[in-house]
């Protein structure tokens, strides 16, 4: 079939890069409720805030907080980064649930815990531009990423910004697992699909992403 390698195709999960794995529905309804139950109480112990571009101080359209003993968090001055306390309130991160250690430990294959889990909120308007998750010490650990709300299509590529790319959507309850040769993919949130999710009441996406952050031992 001509062209068919470009297309992530659900029933054919080799057209991804290597590395990238795509496990839809991993989460059925009860289970994503409660996972939208945690990160309530996360983002009451650290409100979500709007990060701002290194240089520039452009702000991004998603706002985020995080949960772990590190967090990651940009600004004008300082850039990306990661560091222990809520930029705003200058408090620790909350710990990450242990519903998350869980599925840590059953799609990771990395025998030690999450240190930061990214909390990305996306209302319909907001998207994520291409970049690459590298600002951990180390990428022997994949990323992992939870949807959760409305769908959204989500772009992946290559390690270099100008490799082609595949796009796909992620719905509510879908996880992805960017390990191994894709540890440092490029990748992206393009748009929102408004309305596609009853989850979350005034409606939105967010988007959990596990990760290690410095060296083992
Ligand atoms: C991210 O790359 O931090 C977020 C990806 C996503 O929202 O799916
Ligand atoms: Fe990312």
């Amino acid at each position: 079939m001509p062209g068919a390698g470009l297309f992530h195709d659900e029933r054919n999960m080799l057209s991804l890069p290597d590395g990238i794995r795509h496990l839809p529905a991993y989460f059925d309804s009860a289970e994503q409720q409660a996972l939208v139950d945690d990160i309530r109480a996360v983002v009451a112990a650290a409100p979500l805030y709007t990060p701002a571009m290194p240089r520039t101080g452009k702000e991004m359209s998603v706002r985020m907080t995080n949960c772990g003993t590190l967090g990651w968090v940009t600004d004008k001055e300082r850039g990306y980064r990661y560091q222990p306390t809520h930029p705003v309130t200058g408090k620790p991160w909350p710990a990450i649930p242990e519903r998350l250690l869980s599925v840590w430990s059953e799609v990771a294959d990395d025998p030690q815990e999450p240190q930061a889990c990214l909390v990305n909120f996306y209302d319909a308007a907001a998207k994520m531009g291409l970049h690459q998750d590298r600002d951990e010490e180390d990428f022997s650990a994949p990323v992992v990423s939870i949807s959760l709300g409305d769908a959204c299509l989500f772009r992946v590529g290559g390690t270099k910004r100008n490799m082609p790319t595949t796009s796909f959507r992620l719905e509510s309850g879908d996880v992805v697992v960017l390990g191994g040769e894709g540890r440092l993919a490029f990748h992206g949130v393009d748009r929102i699909y408004a309305g596609t999710s009853p989850l979350l009441n005034n409606g939105g996406r967010i988007n959990l992403t596990l990760r290690r952050v410095k060296r083992p031992g």
